[in-house]
């Protein structure tokens, strides 16, 4: 049964009402102050009078109580009436003139009755579109984060088996992200540079998957060919990478590619200086020296931290502080602790 507060203020109106209304729907006669305790009325009808003093209170109860429309018909004394109710109000949907025809009053409250009845329907859908989108999207969130995770999976395993030959270095792999991370974050790069150069760090010697064990093993120095053979794992490492589209390979590129790059020129594959290298180069130099310092190779005995940090910042004649971003070692100063706690963490 439709639910219709009536707030009127004539007698003689209020009578019509009743007689024509009041055997199909539950009428509930109420004043401006009281409409809302109406209990969720379907229709309002009102005459000038209550419109008046109601209006502006009535509006926005209408507009926040319920997200669907309960239409409202004013009862108006002459044309002139319901336009100026129409200028207090413009959301009344309905007007009716006196004298009030009884089968007029029908139809237009039959309509109003349709009105709502769509209403409800639309709203009730637009609920379920919203609860829908939303399942939609923490569904969309799920499945991306679980592509990206395996990824990166792939991506860890893939370097992990170039790793293997060279299983000297531990787990340098690991510690590259970190370190990267760590100095991105140190040298104030954005949130996503950080996670980005934390995957792509630990792919700047993938290219080493091409060079010969006798090269990559061997227990003494290497000669000056074995040098330009090792060196090249830069260039074959970028070139692994570059078949790739993911944001995660495209800043491989740029470490793989420019990690022996020194800031003063002095470095290889293409003597490239200052802001010339990739910052994510220009970090994951720094953090390569290190690591390469604290770790054991086939030709040298691992490095104490202090002894690497003294190295780094003071240089050694092969390694000078000229060869890194100035910035980068500033932060690399200041947080050389990290590195040591990374090291051991990882080691
Ligand atoms: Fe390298
Ligand atoms: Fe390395």
């Amino acid at each position: 049964m439709t639910r219709i507060a009536i707030m009127i203020e004539n007698p003689a109106n209020r009578r019509i009402l009743t007689e024509t209304l009041g055997d199909r729907h539950k009428l509930l006669f109420c004043d401006g102050s009281t409409v809302e305790l109406a209990l969720q009325p379907d229709v309002i009808i009102l005459d000038g009078p209550s419109h008046r003093k109601c209006a502006p209170r009535l509006k926005s109860w209408r507009q926040t109580a319920f997200p669907a429309v309960i239409p409202v018909m004013l009862i108006a004394s002459s044309a002139a009436a319901s336009l100026a109710a129409h200028q207090l109000w413009e959301d009344i949907e309905d007007v009716i003139h006196v004298p009030i025809q009884k089968a007029e009053l029908l139809a237009r409250v039959n309509n109003l009755m349709k009105l709502r009845a769509l209403s409800l329907e639309q709203a009730s859908r637009s609920d379920s579109l919203a609860v829908n989108n939303r399942l939609l999207e923490e569904e969309v969130c799920r499945k991306t984060a679980a592509l990206k995770e395996s990824f990166l999976e792939s991506v860890y395993l893939l370097l992990k088996a170039a790793e293997y030959r060279d299983e000297e270095t531990g787990n340098h792999i690991e510690r590259s992200g970190h370190y990267c991370k760590y100095l991105a974050s140190a040298v104030g790069a954005d949130r996503n540079f950080q996670e980005t150069i934390f995957v792509a760090g630990p792919m700047h010697d993938v290219g080493k998957i091409g060079i010969p064990d006798a090269i990559l093993l061997k227990p003494g120095r290497l000669d000056q060919h074995e040098w330009q053979i090792m060196r090249s794992h830069c260039e074959l490492g970028e070139r692994l990478l570059a078949s790739g589209t993911s944001p995660y390979l495209a800043m491989g590129v740029e470490v793989a590619g420019g990690h022996h790059e020194h800031w003063d020129g002095s470095g290889y594959p293409r003597a490239i200086a200052g802001e010339a290298i990739p910052l994510s180069a220009r970090i994951m130099a720094l953090a390569d020296i290190y690591d390469a310092l604290r770790s054991r190779r086939p030709y040298k005995q691992p490095m104490d931290h202090a002894t690497a940090v003294a190295l780094i910042l003071k240089g050694d004649g092969r390694v000078l502080p000229d060869h890194f971003d100035p910035t980068i070692l500033d932060a690399f100063r200041r947080e050389a602790g990290t590195f040591e706690q990374i090291y051991a963490t990882f080691s």
